[in-house]
């Protein structure tokens, strides 16, 4: 089977606040972490690395960073090549995890530090360090040692630390992890507010699906060193090109099968009984007689209905209702079809009550909205924790 990656090499405009990462390749001895990396990052957008733990994130900020160097390829910031440049000659601030804030220090002083350190004037110092405990909402707080701080404070400050010095590009490796979600929530919020007002390229790592989603105006989402897809939140979801995408974004119904015919239509033998797909469907592979595939099916485009419903045009398969949970204005529910389990998530109709288990059912869905991939290489799957 021919499975092709699309890792189209774009460039950015060379702006201030931009990086184009070139064919990077990293290894340690005979292992490599990171494969033929091209990435283009435009001035002031808001971009996250999403993936698996070991995908590479932090490698790949480690190089934009300049605390490594590539073992080919390169990277250019501002669109000149940084290769060999040392960290502190680049146009970057940093916000990892662990904070490192001198904890004996105010929360203006450690703010203050990086301007000292380059010989601000004191009262230029004043003036930056006043506006960026406003910007990080602590005002008040300037005179507070670092140890009577919350961990969302802490955060807030390690930001306005970065922040202050000015950078083109801040670089920041799961900064909001060690949060609880009520905290995540509220930064997450402050961040995006503080990108959109300072206009800083912010390249931002993690591993959380939804956080990514809710902060992008790119997310890049890579596995087994490689990037897989990069696109608007929104672009992923909808239009994913392979099956690790797909599944690391949302919810979704994998139907396993087998392609008996490709033509015009894409026919399949699958877990669910005979399919008959528009070949479209096929995405990042040309589909032959006998390959193995996945149907992917988000839970919202499964609509459930009476046995003896119309079809008009939808695909239709026979089911029975393993569970059904109304839970306000959306009502989920697990659908027995064929030899899997099915589900969709409907918004509720009115007056209707959740659905007694063994129901027979119609599953109806447009097969327009059907993807079928490759199945998973062996290494992508360890990246999930599946056995191949
Ligand atoms: N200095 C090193 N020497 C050898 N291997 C390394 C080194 N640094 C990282 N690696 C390996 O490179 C791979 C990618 O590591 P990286 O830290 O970039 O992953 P990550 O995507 O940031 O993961 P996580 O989500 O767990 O932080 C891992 O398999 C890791 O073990
Ligand atoms: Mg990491």
């Amino acid at each position: 089977m021919n499975v092709h990656l699309s890792s189209t090499i774009q460039t950015s405009d060379g702006a201030d606040g931009s990086i184009d990462v070139n064919a990077v390749s990293k290894s340690y001895g005979s292992v490599e972490v990171l494969s033929s990396v091209n990435l283009a990052i435009a001035a002031g957008t808001f971009v996250t690395l999403l993936g698996p733990s070991g995908c590479g994130k932090t490698t790949l900020l480690r190089l934009i960073a300049g605390f490594i160097e590539p073992t080919q390829g390169h990277i250019q910031i501002n669109g000149v090549d940084v290769s060999g440049v040392p960290t502190q000659k680049r146009p970057i601030g940093m916000v990892f995890q662990n904070l490192a804030l001198f904890p004996h220090f105010s929360v203006a002083e450690n703010i203050a530090y990086g301007l000292k350190i380059k010989k601000v004037a004191a009262d230029e110092i004043d003036r930056r360090v006043a506006r960026f405990i406003g910007l990080v909402g602590l005002d008040g707080m300037g005179d507070r040692r670092i140890s009577q701080l919350s961990g969302g404070q802490k955060q807030r400050v390690a930001l306005a630390r970065s922040l202050v010095l000015e950078p083109s590009i801040l670089l920041l490796d799961e900064p909001l992890s060690a949060l609880d979600m009520q905290l995540r929530r509220q930064l997450q919020i402050a961040l995006k507010d503080i990108q959109r007002k300072l206009k800083t390229t912010f390249v931002f790592v993690t591993h959380d699906q939804e956080e990514a989603t809710i902060l992008s105006d790119t997310v890049v989402v890579m596995g087994d060193g490689k990037v897989q897809q990069v696109g608007t939140p929104q672009d992923i979801y909808s239009n994913p090109n392979n099956l690790f995408v797909s599944k690391f974004i949302g919810e979704l119904n994998e139907i396993k099968g087998r392609v008996t015919a490709s033509g015009r239509d894409l026919t399949l033998e699958t877990e669910v009984g005979p399919l008959t797909l528009p070949a479209s469907a096929a995405q990042g592979f040309t589909p032959r007689a006998g390959d193995e595939v996945v149907v992917c099916l988000r839970p919202e485009h499964l609509h459930v209905a009476a046995p003896d419903a119309p079809a008009n045009g939808s695909v239709a398969l026979a089911g029975q209702i393993t569970d059904c949970l109304v839970s306000g204005p959306l009502t989920h529910m697990g659908i027995q079809t064929g030899r899997t389990i099915l589900s969709s998530v409907m918004m509720t109709q009115a007056g209707n009550a959740a659905l007694p288990s063994a129901s027979p059912c119609k599953v109806l869905f447009d097969p327009a909205h059907a993807r079928v991939f490759a199945p998973l290489s062996d290494r992508l799957a360890k990246a999930f924790g599946e056995q191949p």
